[in-house]
């Protein structure tokens, strides 16, 4: 079962900088450390599967999406991207659309990826996102999805791993160094305050990435929920892999509707 442990990044009402300073520090993260692209074998094959279209519901910057887009060679494919809080920083939108690649795109629309969205049934892929959801919830998304033959693709950087939490303990110093570099010059003065002068927005960044790790699903409890869910027919795939930059390794767990389903791409239902 998952712990029930709260995230400073989920909460409606922790300051905006915080969030911002979060999702740009994700993706410089993913810069410098690449491990984005340990997903890539699975996320080649799950694309393909799915027929080129998929959405990521919780894409926050998209700035992940942006990176993997870009080391993808098919050109017939699409992601889009779309995020529940993406009203407080349109600009990350904005940035994704302003680039030019047909291949990707950010909704004007912020799904709620718990709710049921008719006109955005397609496989969906979730970059450490998932484990901000409770067993109920991911249960919730399954049944959403699932049952209506759309694979889920959960793509995860934290782990409830001795290295993991190691590797977490070094966020808060890299962030330090980071701040001055990634950081929106509006949001820089008080980022600043709370990061150097009183070290708030180090802490809520280790909580934030001890509790990731300690939330994080296993295939063995990911499998219990897709089974409680209903979908007993329904396979978990899940695959682990780490380089030398980043040992801490990355997990992929793919959740593959069970055959007869009714495809999303069968009906008139388009994102
Ligand atoms: C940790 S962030 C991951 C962002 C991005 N995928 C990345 O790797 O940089 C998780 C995101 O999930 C979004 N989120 C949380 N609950 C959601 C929901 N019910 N529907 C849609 N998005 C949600 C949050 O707004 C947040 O941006």
């Amino acid at each position: 079962m998952q712990k029930k442990l709260f995230e400073f990044g989920d909460l409606f009402w922790v300051p905006e900088f915080y969030h911002a300073f979060l999702r740009r520090f994700m993706g410089a993260l993913y810069k410098i450390f690449g491990y984005h692209k340990l997903w890539l074998p699975e996320l080649n094959a799950f694309v393909e599967k799915s027929g080129g279209k998929v959405l990521d519901p919780c894409a926050g910057s998209g700035y992940v999406d942006a990176l993997l887009i870009k080391e993808m060679q098919q050109r017939d494919i699409k992601f889009y991207l779309s995020d529940f809080m993406i009203h407080k920083n349109p600009e990350f939108r904005e940035h994704i659309n302003s680039l030019g690649d047909p291949r990707i795109h950010y909704l004007e629309q912020s799904i709620d990826v718990l709710m049921d969205n008719p006109d955005f049934r397609c496989p969906k892929i979730f970059i450490n996102a998932f484990h901000h959801f409770d067993d109920e919830q991911v249960a919730q998304i399954c049944k959403l999805n699932l049952s209506h033959g759309d694979d889920i693709l959960v793509l995860e950087y934290c782990d409830n791993a001795f290295v993991s939490y190691l590797s977490m303990l070094f966020g808060p110093l890299i962030a330090m160094i980071l701040l001055p570099f990634i950081t929106e010059r509006r949001q820089l003065l008080i980022t600043a305050v709370f990061t150097y002068l009183i070290p708030i927005v180090p802490v809520m960044l280790l909580w934030d990435g001890f509790v990731s790790n300690l939330r994080c699903y296993s295939h063995r409890s990911l499998k219990h929920i897709v089974y409680n869910a209903g979908f007993s027919s329904a396979e978990v795939k899940t695959t682990f892999r780490r380089s030398w930059l980043y040992p801490a390794g990355v997990t992929s767990h793919h959740i593959v509707a069970p055959p007869g389903a009714k495809k999303s791409n069968d009906s008139d239902d388009e994102v």
